[in-house]
């Protein structure tokens, strides 16, 4: 919303400048208002989840960039060291809110998932500097970002920061501005958890449908995918037949394949797909990560995370080089926000059954492709999931 206004608003500042001004610095002002009001916790986690709009006026009109840099501290070019980029319904609250009682992390992002790396509006934006060299471009992008989603007052030099949004992993647009765009691009880590493909799938499902965002039968609502997916594997089949696959990367026509059919979907229903299983293809999502920054990946299996938080932990910090820390004191709070409700899903049957085969060729080209073991095989032998509705 305040994206088009502000874009009229600009159009229109030629022709009717001293109303036009006025009206847009009211509306700069409302949305800084906006995106500065502190919320209640429940509603930092939640309220604005899924729904921040970050249309922000092209920088071209906020003049005077060198005023604007002068006196910014040099550790606003390191923050964020630290994002947790995906996977949604994976356990990344609870990394997140674990990561933050370490000493040296600092959680002074706004809200726990900004989504603003990912969103259209920004991407548009970076693109969009005009007139400016390319190191003042990336300055000022640098910048906004860091005030848009973090309190600067309550950073300071020295300490981790560490942001969270699941939008990330599946998003061109967060690829490309947190590998080659934000001032610390080369430096940046990124966390991934990773959960069993298909419960995944399924608790994503029960939390849409709890949240009234899904109405149909679990099968219904992966409907389209599932042919999506069919269809696509049936296609690989016949190339690998004419020996027309890329021995290198047997996975790239399939998922360029599901990406095309998931572009027509969106174009002939006028809505994206869900996501159910798609977003549960963690390669496909991954691969433009792995060929750009994989050393600076680190992955988390939901599945060991949640059985043993304290080792996982532990692991972890190591990996990206951060002190010990014994994270055995807050092990409740860590453990609390997985607590479940009493209220269960069972999910079993013969598409089930479809679904954990289909599942199983990825995870294991996903395994070679990040070089780790995953635990996930054999409960898709079983055929059966239970899974919490959250
Ligand atoms: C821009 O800011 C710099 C530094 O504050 C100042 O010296 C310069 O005069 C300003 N230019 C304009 C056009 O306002
Ligand atoms: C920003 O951080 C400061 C210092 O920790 C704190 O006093 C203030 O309430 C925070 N502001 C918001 C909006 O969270």
């Amino acid at each position: 919303m305040a994206s088009a206004w502000g874009v009229a608003a600009l159009s229109g500042l030629r022709r009717h400048a001293p109303r036009a001004l006025l009206a847009f610095l009211l509306l700069l002002t409302l949305a800084s208002l906006w995106l500065l009001q502190p919320t209640g916790e429940n509603e930092r986690l939640e309220g604005r989840r899924g729904h921040v709009d970050y249309g922000l006026p092209p920088l071209e009109h906020e003049l005077n960039s060198s005023a604007q840099l002068q006196g910014v501290p040099a550790f606003v070019w390191e923050i964020p060291q630290l994002l947790i980029i995906g996977v949604m319904k994976a356990g990344t609250s609870a990394l997140y809110y674990a990561l933050c009682e370490h000493p040296r992390i600092n959680c002074v992002a706004y809200v726990k998932e900004p989504f603003y790396l990912s969103s259209a509006e920004v991407a548009a934006q970076a693109r969009e500097y005009h007139g400016l060299v390319q190191q003042e471009r990336r300055r000022l992008f640098h910048l906004r970002y860091v005030q848009t989603v973090f309190n600067l007052t309550a950073l300071s030099a020295g300490q981790v920061t560490l942001e969270a949004s699941t939008t990330y992993l599946h998003s061109a647009a967060a690829l490309t501005l947190i590998t080659s765009r934000l001032m610390n691009a080369d430096r940046i880590r990124m966390l991934v958890v990773l959960r069993e493909p298909l419960s995944r799938a399924l608790s994503h499902y029960n939390h849409e449908k709890r949240h009234g965002k899904q109405k149909a039968t679990f099968g219904d609502a992966i409907a389209p995918e599932l042919a999506i997916l069919k269809s696509c594997h049936q296609q690989d089949t016949w190339l690998a037949q004419q020996n027309r696959l890329d021995e290198a990367r047997p996975y790239e026509a399939l998922y360029d394949c599901v990406q095309a059919e998931s572009e027509r979907y969106r174009l002939a229903k006028r809505r994206a797909l869900p996501g159910y299983l798609f977003k549960s293809l963690y390669l496909w999502h991954l691969r433009p990560w792995l060929a750009a920054v994989p050393d600076r990946l680190h992955f988390v299996l939901h599945e060991h995370f949640r059985r043993d938080p304290i080792t996982e932990l532990a692991q972890l910090q190591r990996n990206i080089g951060l002190e010990e820390f014994d994270y055995e004191s807050v092990r409740e709070e860590i453990t609390h926000e997985f607590q479940e409700g009493s209220r269960y899903n069972r999910f079993s049957g013969p598409m089930i059954h479809e679904l954990a085969l289909l599942f199983r060729a990825h995870n294991d080209l996903l395994e070679l492709a990040i070089g780790m073991p995953l635990p996930w095989n054999e409960a898709l032998e079983r055929g059966h999931f239970v899974i919490p509705i959250e």
